[in-house]
């Protein structure tokens, strides 16, 4: 949990070139929409910075009756004050009726883009994350997951839709304002500019306390989102222990600390928002001062009229002045988006780099067969595990060791799960594999589906090692029923079908008989059709194990492979699940990892797994004969199940 906090911790550069060009790459698709979009905007802006200076214009040509002063528009005005006032007002009401369309045009196709862009990202790491191997679930919990392709994509969705356009704009107007006071009156340009280097620096503390509040922000709802889904998926153990209370309180913790973040950065907004508005009054009251001096001063000292500062200039600055700050207002904001943007960019990307370990061949092998299966000196471990000098393990896994820096050089070792374990399993045999817990038995069979690599050996199917096969190939050869059967949600029908479109509806409802769900179904409401909940919760574990039985039945499988459950069902559905399996084993090779004495019996070989190695083998007779650790599991485990059994036949 605190692993996943972390990697929200990192919060680094509002503006990384080597993420952004990777990010530009998703608007490639769609480089028209978005040069249509900047076009729009930089029209636009020209369009803004041009108001002021028609105001400019109208008094200071036709109000104050400076008909000398030259200006760029002199060849389109007329001469008479009443038309050129009229005009100057047209072409002001064109500009604001231009500029709407402009902006619409920005704010419509720039979201469009954002929409697009999101929907291919969300596409292109769900695509991933199907691809990726069971190891790395294994490490990554699925909230992180679910915040990569939600919170994240949606920061880039802000950034592209309102951050970059922004930018250009805020940029395009700061700096067609500049230009055009500097053309009309480059001192009072200046002198307006002064309050610049305050703005600057109090943005820049204002930036500094809003990042930290910031990334403490996303640090709480990366704590608040990780404890929310371990405690709503564990509430029934919570309830069941009276942990509520407790649970209460540590929740209270975390989000206090959410709020209290935010409430740092609003204190910042309560403060920067004001200061940036006293500043910007004083350039316009500087404005004022200079400008209004210098029209009495030059009144008095008689200056040419073509120099002299105007009543026009005043107000066409006391207008920019004010628009002025708008910008660095907003880039200050931006800065925010594009910070997390890129730390949000950047997470993503780790998790689209992350390699794929389970590669399919370039030119997969066919193995053409009745479906032998070979294990062959087959060594497996999850993960390595640091060994001290004395060569003993050490705790800590591999991962833990890498991140603790080189100060230790320790050495790491595999935590062996699977020994050099070889066995053969001919075509429509059936093989049990017994063993304690944890000795490695459901393993075996995530192998033999390459979910993992073997590290040593190989594992074969019809004599082409499952490394050579391409994985749908592989997969497809197998009808797989797992220790915990996992429902999706949807009908029962669907649940039994799993999308495969050439299984007919009359093969479903074989399938549910053979496995002696038919009456059940029959006695649902809506019978194939009955809704399935979320991992099938409204159903009981032993139904559930019935219906991924008639899954992998319907799915008339070469290979029959079976992690048979450990909870123990009712008397009645054990009868119907072990006729169930009678039926499901007939004709084919299966392996099935039994937990019961009825299973074990009928196999024509027992494996007996013990700590990762394969101990012994033979039929249940010949490994009581030997009286070895199939015995002792017998006497331990299985013996109560012969009365039970007995009973009941
Ligand atoms: N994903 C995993 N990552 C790391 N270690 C694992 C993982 N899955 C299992 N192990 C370890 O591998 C060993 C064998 O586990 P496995 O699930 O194969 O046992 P099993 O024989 O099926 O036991 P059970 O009868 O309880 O189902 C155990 O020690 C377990 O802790
Ligand atoms: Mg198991």
């Amino acid at each position: 949990m605190s692993s996943g906090a972390h990697e929200e911790e990192v919060l680094g550069k509002a503006y990384d070139s080597r993420l952004m060009r990777r990010l530009l790459t998703y608007l490639r698709p769609y480089k028209w929409q978005v040069g249509l979009a900047l076009a729009a905007t930089m029209l636009k802006s020209a369009a803004d910075v041009a108001g002021p200076y028609l105001t400019i214009l109208a008094v200071d040509k036709y109000l104050a009756h400076k008909l000398d002063k030259h200006s760029p528009l002199d060849r389109w005005l007329s001469p008479n004050p009443w038309t050129g006032v009229g005009q100057i007002a047209g072409v002001y009401l064109f500009l604001l009726v231009f500029s709407f369309f402009l902006e619409y045009l920005q704010i419509y196709l720039m979201q469009w883009t954002g929409q697009k862009v999101m929907f291919d990202l969300r596409s292109q790491i769900f695509r991933h994350l199907q691809r990726m191997h069971v190891g790395f679930y294994d490490k990554n919990p699925v909230g992180r997951l679910v915040t990569r392709v939600t919170t994240d994509v949606d920061a880039l969705n802000e950034m592209f839709t309102s951050g970059v356009v922004a930018i250009f704009e805020d940029a395009f107007v700061l700096a067609g304002i500049m230009a055009v006071m500097l053309y009309v009156r480059w001192w009072l340009a200046l002198i307006t500019f002064a309050v610049l280097p305050l703005i600057l620096a109090v943005t820049a503390v204002f930036r500094k306390y809003v990042r930290d509040s910031f990334r403490r922000i996303r640090i709480a709802i990366a704590r608040i989102n990780a404890y929310l889904q371990e405690h709503i998926s564990g509430m029934v153990v919570l309830q069941l222990f009276n942990r509520e209370q407790k649970a209460f309180d540590r929740f209270s913790r975390i989000n206090a600390g959410h709020m209290e973040a935010y409430k740092d950065a609003i204190i910042a907004y309560a403060i920067y928002y004001p200061v940036v508005e006293i500043l910007s009054s004083t350039a316009t009251a500087c404005v004022i001062w200079f400008g209004g001096n210098a029209i009495l001063h030059d009144a008095l000292a008689h200056v040419p009229a073509r120099d002299a500062m105007t009543v026009g200039i005043l107000i066409g600055f006391n207008q920019y002045a004010q628009r002025f700050f708008r910008p660095i207002q907003d880039l200050s904001e931006k800065y925010n988006i594009l910070q997390s943007a890129m730390a949000s960019s950047e997470r993503v990307f780790k998790l689209l780099d992350t390699p794929v370990e389970i590669v399919e061949p370039v030119s997969p092998r066919k193995s053409e067969g009745l479906g032998r299966i070979e294990f062959d000196h087959v060594w497996f471990a999850y993960r390595n595990v640091s060994v001290g000098p004395d060569g003993r393990p050490t705790d800590g896994d591999q991962t833990a060791t890498a991140t603790g820096g080189g100060a230790r050089a320790t050495q790491t070792t595999p935590d062996w799960v699977l020994k050099d374990v070889s066995f053969t399993i001919g075509p429509g045999e059936t093989v049990a594999i017994v063993g304690h817990t944890g000795a490695g038995k459901s393993t075996m069979i995530s192998l033999l589906l390459r979910f993992y690599d073997v590290q040593q050996g190989a594992i074969r199917i019809d004599g082409v090692d499952v490394r050579e096969m391409s994985l749908a190939d592989l997969r497809g050869r197998f009808g797989v029923v797992l220790q915990d059967p996992f429902l999706f949600s949807g009908t029962v029908g669907d649940n039994i079908r799993l999308g495969t479109e050439w299984i007919e509806d009359q093969a479903v409802e074989q399938a549910a008989r053979d496995v002696n769900l038919a009456d059940f179904i029959a006695s649902l409401p809506q019978g194939f059709e009955e809704p399935v909940r979320e991992r099938g919760s409204t159903l009981s574990t032993g139904q559930k194990q019935l219906i991924s039985f008639a899954r992998a039945l319907a799915h008339d499988p070469r290979i029959l492979v079976l992690d048979e459950a450990t909870s123990s069902v009712d008397t009645e559905t054990e009868f119907k699940v072990r006729d169930a399996l009678n039926r499901m084993v007939e004709g084919r090779s299966s392996l099935i990892v039994a937990h019961r004495l009825s299973t074990i019996q009928r196999a024509d070989k027992i494996l007996v797994m013990h700590k990762g190695r394969l101990r012994e083998m033979g039929t249940h007779q010949q490994l009581l004969a030997q009286r070895g650790i199939y015995w002792k599991l017998y006497q331990l485990q299985y013996k109560d199940q012969e009365v039970a059994v007995s009973a009941d036949d």
